[in-house]
């Protein structure tokens, strides 16, 4: 059933809200999990749809188990029965290429379908192909498909393509190489948290990694695998989402679990802004500026400022005072929100990777049509800013990787509400 959010903007957001588990080291760890033959539990696993297409393929391949409880996930990779991943699940969840290592890894074999472009722009897998062939799997395409198969010695791979390393690729690379006979080393590897506690997971397994977190990861091959229990670190960028929100309309808006050291680039940036926060014990709390000074954004790797915040730190540069530029190094076409924020009175251009943020004073209510994941975290971000009523169409975008925000923004005072369309 079609949905919509509805808010009325311009109340004064305040209270605590918590971060759940982060969705891109869930999904690569849920892929993990059929490295090991038995039963892993997951914990602090949010309900979220790309959680349940992973699930979906996962099972598909023969894992049997689910939720057990609030936030655990139990998965028995006891037997895998199949080493394909079909293109309507692959199309519906771009991370689900990241079973072709983990299948390499465990069965010798994989055949993962391609998953085609995606609405940020094209998603090429050229890095996963060139690295797992670096590894010595025997890769192609055929027909829409990636197959691979081992037995992979292990191997030297540089990760560089035009917009830098892969988080994917990086972790596609750590799933298989776990299982191979030999040395790996991944040069220019995503540094990204979720690469870390990806890692930490398969090091709970038995597997033997160094470096994860730089990069430069170091990898020994082992026989084999044993299930773990692991529990997920927090979502930084549902931590930075709301952080962003308080910034926007807060009078003072705590966030649980948001992690200073995962989030120093959103951090500095909100502090040029003239956003003040401060870090309490097991959070951070921010609170809203008077006038928004306007900042240069530019994303990059971790532990740059993240593509995935791009959208919502737009909607704070839309309000601010003065003319500011986000250039995007990731994915130079990521401006799909530009023209809803636009239709809600933002002034927005864009030039090529950069979008060039004249500020307004004010943001009006309107009818908006959700695009992507954190384009729709955007615009429901400059609904709460906006005077009078939005209505977002196409939520369940949201759905991929926010569980409950709506009624964690309520919590904190916002006028907002969810029904059917
Ligand atoms: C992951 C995240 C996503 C985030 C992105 C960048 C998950 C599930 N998703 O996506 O939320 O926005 O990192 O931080 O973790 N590229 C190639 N060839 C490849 C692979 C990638 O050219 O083989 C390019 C991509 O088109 C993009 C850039 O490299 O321009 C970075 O992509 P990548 O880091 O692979 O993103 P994902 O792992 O897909």
């Amino acid at each position: 059933m079609l949905e919509r959010i509805e808010v009325v903007g311009g109340r004064t957001l305040r209270g605590e809200v918590g971060a759940g588990g982060a969705k891109n080291a869930v999904l690569p760890i849920m892929a993990a999990a059929l490295l090991a033959p038995g039963r892993s539990v997951i914990e602090n696993v949010p309900r979220l749809r790309d959680v349940e297409a992973m699930l979906g393929i996962l099972r598909g391949l023969g894992v049997e188990g689910g939720f057990v409880g609030d936030g655990v996930l139990e998965l028995d990779a006891s037997r895998i029965g199949s080493h394909v991943a079909p293109y309507d699940q692959v199309r519906k969840m771009r991370a689900s290429i990241l079973v072709l290592g983990a299948l390499l890894g465990r069965l010798g074999r994989a055949r993962v379908s391609l998953p085609g472009g995606c609405v940020i722009g094209p998603r090429p897998v050229d890095l996963h192909i060139r690295g797992l062939a670096a590894l010595g799997a025997r890769i192609g395409v055929d027909r829409g498909y990636i197959e691979a198969s081992g037995p992979l010695p292990g191997g030297e791979v540089l990760l560089e393509g035009r917009h830098g390393s892969s988080v994917g690729a990086t972790l596609n690379l750590m799933l298989a190489a776990v299982r191979s006979r030999g040395e790996t080393v991944i040069s220019n590897a995503a540094m990204e948290p979720e690469v870390s506690d990806t890692a930490g997971f398969l090091s709970a397994m038995g597997a033997v990694i160094s470096g994860a977190g730089t990069p430069e990861i170091r990898i020994q091959g082992v026989d084999g695998l044993v299930p773990a229990h692991y529990r997920v670190i927090p979502d930084r960028i549902e931590a930075g989402t709301y952080l962003v929100a308080g910034a926007l309309a807060g009078g003072e808006v705590t966030v649980r679990d948001a992690r200073a050291e995962q989030l120093r680039s959103l951090l500095e940036v909100l502090e040029k802004m003239g956003v003040s926060w401060e870090t309490l014990p097991d959070g951070i709390r921010v609170t809203r500026a008077s006038g928004l000074k306007p900042v240069d954004v530019v994303t990059h790797p971790f532990p740059g400022f993240p593509t995935d915040m791009q959208a919502q730190i737009m909607v704070l540069l839309a309000l601010a005072e003065g003319t500011a530029t986000v250039t995007e190094t990731v994915f130079p076409e990521r401006f799909m929100h530009v023209p809803e924020l636009n239709r809600m009175g933002a002034a927005v251009t864009v030039e090529g990777p950069t979008a060039v943020v004249r500020g307004v004073e004010r943001l009006s209510g309107a009818p908006v049509m959700a695009s992507d994941l954190r384009a729709s975290a955007a615009l429901v971000l400059a609904a709460l800013a906006a005077r009078g009523e939005t209505v977002i169409r196409r939520v369940y975008h949201l759905d991929r990787g926010y569980a409950d925000m709506v009624g964690k923004l309520r919590s904190l005072g916002a006028e907002i509400s969810r029904r059917p369309d």
